[in-house]
């Protein structure tokens, strides 16, 4: 007989139908992600295993902890093409970044000195997981009245915003778009950051997934874990746009 309380069964998360991923950590040495080029290299392997064609990089600015320039990112993106040539592994990276809206990038803002885009003129931004930004919506027009596309990381991870997800809506009614992490949705994170994550594909406002990847755990974790049929179907209301990029 059918139980209702049967475990619901998952599928594997299908990466292949994103072809792109937007959000990673996987330049050796600039930040908290691949700490080596043998790091960068069994990361972007997992990555194509799991069906991305087109790989973009986004290591922190965030003055505090990494103080990454255009050029040390391109630096070690040169050094990442070199590798995958030598070990005979195709595929399509390129290199961004996900900034961290601190004193820096006000500085970087003013200065006119031209932002990395993970496409066109859309630019990564995080703020930090402790505490809500006071001017976080005027910082987010500020960049957008620069000529730029404001793309806010993982929505679902911060905790401030939680007993207020409307804001989300705000945001996304102000022309943001917003990224979700695929691990938060698979339960990575723990069940509180899912069920936000569940709740934002209810909304219909995510435009973006990423894996946000970091380490060989986060690889795993990608393949291994599943996802049941009612979040998939919630995740098909949403707009994705990766395959756009
Ligand atoms: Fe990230």
């Amino acid at each position: 007989m059918l139980s209702i309380f049967r475990k619901q069964t998952t599928q594997p998360f299908n990466c292949t139908t994103l072809s792109v991923d937007m959000h990673a950590h996987w330049l050796p040495g600039i930040d908290d992600g691949a700490a080596d080029i043998a790091q960068s290299i069994a990361l972007i392997h997992s990555l194509k295993a799991a069906g991305y064609k087109k790989l973009i990089a986004t290591p922190h600015i965030y003055w505090d902890l990494y103080q990454n320039t255009p050029a040390r990112i391109q630096q070690a993106l040169n050094e990442v093409k070199n590798a995958l040539v030598q070990e005979g592994i195709e595929m399509d990276v390129h290199a961004a970044a996900e900034y961290m809206l601190d004193e820096h990038f006000n500085t970087l803002l003013q200065s006119e000195e031209p932002l990395l885009c993970i496409h066109k003129n859309w630019v990564l931004v995080e703020c930090s997981y402790v505490s809500a930004p006071l001017d976080f919506k005027e910082k987010l027009f500020q960049l957008q009245m620069k000529g730029y596309q404001p793309v806010l990381a993982h929505p679902e991870r911060y905790p401030f915003w939680y007993q207020r997800l409307d804001y989300f809506q705000e945001l996304s009614d102000q022309g943001v778009l917003l990224q979700m992490n695929i691990l938060s949705i698979l339960g990575y994170y723990g069940k509180e950051v899912q069920r936000v994550a569940e709740k934002l594909l209810s909304m219909k406002i995510i435009d973006l997934l990423g894996t946000d990847m970091h380490h060989e755990r986060h690889a795993q974790a990608l393949v291994a874990l599943g996802m049941s049929a009612q979040v998939q179907k919630l995740l098909d209301q949403n707009k994705i746009l990766n395959t756009t990029l």
